[in-house]
């Protein structure tokens, strides 16, 4: 049933989607840049990749890492080592995604950094500390070029989402804060690309790209789980019911309509200001 009407949701979005692109496609013209839409700001693009990555992160820490963890799964620091049947932490997960994302033909990077990072790697340097700085005062996204990567640049932030980001930040040996609270800004999620505007269609190739590298990172996992001593069945379950995952399929269905009014909305929006 529920399955059912995921995939009526996820059927109804790509429909729209397509009505969109058609409706809203326009005719070949002398000078493109004054078309209507075709001239997308980069800050339309990095919102659009943090929504997606946001439902992601929350989606991967939720309903694989605590309801997994409850469920009998494990994760892990280590859990790319032969003989760890762990899989990865949330921010393992995102640097998994951020590395396919190098690799692909998109130049779109991603950072998970912090002022009170457990690894030293991940701490703000430069013009990302100034302004992850003005992010704590203000609690605000934050959105420049920076030039020691000359890239135009936004940054997110990465707040205690659900009770277990804390707990574990708090417990961690390594972490140089030791009182995390529900809601606070734990870091920043940091995007950046070299272009100042886009076309509409480069625009739905990110998306699809950076979809394509959270469903890679998920059955990178999957991958994992199959040379685990107790191997979880995977379908159409999660873990909530038991010691199941859900395919990759079922797993990006779900993430899908997680992000699809946002990304439409966002994607309107686009329009509208030109
Ligand atoms: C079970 C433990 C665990 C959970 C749950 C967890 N983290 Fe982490 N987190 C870590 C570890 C360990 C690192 C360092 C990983 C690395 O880069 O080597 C990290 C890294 C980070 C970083 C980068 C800065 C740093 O501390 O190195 C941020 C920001 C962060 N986590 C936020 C979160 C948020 C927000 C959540 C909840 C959505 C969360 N974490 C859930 C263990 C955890």
């Amino acid at each position: 049933m529920t399955i059912n009407k995921i995939d009526i949701a996820a059927g109804c979005f790509v429909i729209l989607v397509g009505i969109y692109l058609i409706a809203q496609a326009p005719a070949p013209l002398a000078d493109e840049s004054e078309i209507k839409g075709v001239k997308i700001h980069v800050n339309t693009l990095l919102k659009l990749v943090a929504n997606e990555n946001n439902k992601a992160r929350t989606l991967w820490t939720k309903r694989i890492v605590v309801d997994g963890k409850k469920a009998g799964l494990k994760f892990g620091e280590d859990w790319r080592k032969k003989g760890i049947d762990e899989g990865p932490l949330p921010a393992l997960f995102l640097r998994e995604t951020a590395s396919l994302l190098e690799k692909s033909p998109i130049p779109l990077s991603l950072f998970l950094g912090s002022d009170f990072p457990i690894s030293q790697a991940n701490k703000f340097k430069g013009n990302q500390a100034d302004f992850f700085e003005s992010m704590r005062q203000t609690g605000d996204s934050q959105f420049f070029f920076d030039d020691d990567v000359a890239r135009h640049t936004a940054m997110f932030p990465d707040r205690v989402v659900v009770e277990a980001c804390a707990s574990c930040h708090n417990k961690h040996l390594d972490s140089p804060k030791t009182d995390w609270k529900m809601n606070e800004i734990m870091g920043a999620t940091t995007w950046a690309y070299p272009k100042e505007y886009v076309t509409r269609d480069e625009l739905i190739f990110v998306i699809n790209e950076l979809r394509g590298a959270f469903s890679t990172a998920y059955t990178h996992y999957l991958d994992k789980t199959k040379t685990f001593k107790n191997i979880p069945s995977i379908g159409e379950q999660w873990p909530k019911d038991g010691y199941h995952l859900p395919s990759g399929k079922v797993f990006m269905s779900r993430l899908e309509i997680l992000s699809a009014s946002d990304t439409l909305k966002l994607l309107l929006e686009s329009d509208r200001k030109l």
